[in-house]
């Protein structure tokens, strides 16, 4: 399922998000951050987001391998490291100024231990409305809402909301490119795009996320 991300994002469709994304980071985090990007998947969005910001640092996560092979070649300078990201990161206390979080698992208390105060936080889920067009053809799961609301609450402990964002566009896509979205999520699937029975190309498809910027908390200075 690598390859079809390969190929949907090479497509360029998804290019209004990684610019969004990219727009978010210049705006709200600190000039030259360390960046971290957690379920980094094929570095797409962190080799935009990185040459906007001017990073210092970048750091890829994933548990996929042959995702992060794609990421380190995409990114020859950035730290691609295999790695679950229900495991503690294997990153220093406040050691992040831009994390990156886009239709991946979160680990919210370690996403908290390695921003440093005042650090950025951007993360994107797919809204319901996401791929609407062919959802049935493409036989995709449905896409609960609320998920930015439970996306605040499981991050309210390390980090106050700014700002929820959303991005829609639409994208004209082949029967090629509707399979490579299905294989991709972050919608999901449940069969093989071969065998999702679509073949005929969708002129319009709704891209439908929420941007959620976050700010890491101040830490409490123990009294001891
Ligand atoms: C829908 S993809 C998104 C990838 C990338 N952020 C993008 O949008 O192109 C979800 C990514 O999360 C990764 N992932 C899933 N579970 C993970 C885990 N436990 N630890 C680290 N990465 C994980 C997958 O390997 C996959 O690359």
């Amino acid at each position: 399922m690598v390859q079809a991300r390969i190929d949907f994002l090479g497509s360029g469709h998804f290019r209004p998000l990684a610019d969004a994304l990219s727009t978010a980071a210049a705006e709200f985090a600190v000039e030259r951050p360390v960046v971290l990007d957690v379920g980094a998947g094929t570095g797409y969005y962190l080799a935009a987001v990185r040459e906007r910001v001017n990073a210092r640092a970048a750091v890829a996560l994933d548990i996929s391998k042959f995702a992060l092979r794609r990421a380190a070649r995409l990114l020859p300078d950035a730290l691609c490291l295999v790695w679950d990201v229900w495991r503690p990161l294997p990153l220093g206390e406040a050691s992040v100024d831009l994390a990156l979080n886009v239709f991946a698992p979160r680990n919210a208390p370690e996403f908290a231990r390695v921003c440093r105060d005042g650090a950025t936080l951007l993360v994107v889920t797919p809204l319901p409305r996401h791929l609407q067009e062919i959802a049935e053809g493409a036989r995709l799961l449905d896409i609960r809402p609320g998920k930015d609301n439970d996306v605040a609450a499981s991050m309210a402990d390390g980090f106050e909301t700014i700002e929820s964002r959303t991005v829609e566009f639409q994208m004209a896509l082949s029967p090629a490119d509707v399979g490579n979205v299905a294989a991709m999520g972050p919608a999901g699937h449940h069969s093989a795009p071969s065998e999702a029975g679509f073949s005929t190309p969708a002129s319009s498809v709704t891209a439908a996320f929420t941007l959620q910027v976050f700010r890491r908390r101040i830490r409490e200075v123990s009294k001891t």
